[in-house]
């Protein structure tokens, strides 16, 4: 759409893909072509008319809760509802994380939840995981831990806007939260910020033997065929035994860096 408006250099470095979130698009303008900003945001909202709002991300997602900044090309409104999997999610990406690109993942998760599951999300965000197992699964409970008091908002009201019953939100750092939750969970995961080794000691005694923890990580891809090992020597590590059972990536962080989910059966503690 840009081919006569923009040089051959101009289009070599303009960025093709772009995320949406409900009527929001998240795009990235290199600095050289930030004087075609409205040309850019022209071209998109031909292509995609429901769009309320365009925001151009001018640093990277960071800290503990996972944000990035942002700048306004086109609209005022950072408040949307993303939808995934029939389910709904008000969200403020200024505010708060959420990525659709983690959709796929989720619901790989909520399929493999069992009847009569109790289930544990550690980092839980706005809701999405949480809400689509709740959705997807016959689980009896889904407990979600999230420190971002934003988040904690919306992963409220967001239990209120899908109809979920079996939904217990929980506002407080998972170092606090978890070691104070009562009973054995048959399952948990862990879409931890960066890594999630160092949360690792957390799930000690917290999962009935044979359930199941899932742990992202990102790692570079030289090191792939070595990544399931040196989780199980994590858990081991922290006195976990615990068998890799599935290892996949879901996602892209760098060049040649990804987030990875390694599926790990529970067998038991150390003595
Ligand atoms: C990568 S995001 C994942 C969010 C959500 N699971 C999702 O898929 O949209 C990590 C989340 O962990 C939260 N977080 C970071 N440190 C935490 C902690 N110590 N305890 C609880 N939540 C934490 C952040 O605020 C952020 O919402």
């Amino acid at each position: 759409m840009l081919k006569d408006q923009l040089s051959e250099e101009e289009l070599k470095i303009l960025r093709r893909s772009f995320e949406i979130i409900g009527d929001i698009a998240i795009i990235e303008i290199p600095d050289e072509l930030i004087s075609k900003k409205e040309l850019i945001a022209d071209a998109i909202l031909k292509k995609h008319r429901h769009l309320k709002t365009i925001l151009r991300k001018v640093g990277e997602v960071n800290g503990v809760f996972r944000v990035a900044k942002y700048e306004k090309i086109y609209g005022e409104e950072t408040e949307s509802i993303a939808k995934e999997h029939g389910c709904r999610f008000l969200v403020d990406p200024t505010k708060v994380y959420y990525s659709s690109k983690l959709s796929t993942e989720r619901e790989r998760i909520a399929r493999l939840v069992k009847e009569g599951e109790r289930v544990l999300v550690m980092f839980a965000g706005v809701g999405p995981y949480a809400i689509v197992i709740a959705r997807l699964s016959k689980a009896k409970e889904v407990v979600g831990v999230e420190l971002n008091r934003i988040a904690v908002e919306y992963f409220r009201r967001n239990v209120k806007l899908n109809k979920v019953n079996n939904v217990v939100v929980i506002e407080g750092d998972v170092a606090e939260v978890v070691p104070k939750l009562e009973g054995k969970f048959d399952r948990i995961l862990m879409p931890a910020p960066y890594s999630a080794e160092s949360f690792v000691g957390l799930v000690k005694g917290k999962v009935k033997a044979g359930g199941f923890v899932h742990y992202y990580t990102f790692e570079s891809e030289n090191n792939e065929s070595m990544l399931a090992k040196k989780v199980e020597d994590i858990f081991l590590s922290n006195g976990i035994i615990a068998k890799a059972k599935f290892m996949r990536r879901c996602g892209s962080f760098a060049p040649y860096v990804n987030r990875y989910v390694v599926d790990l059966e529970y067998l038991g503690e150390k003595e």
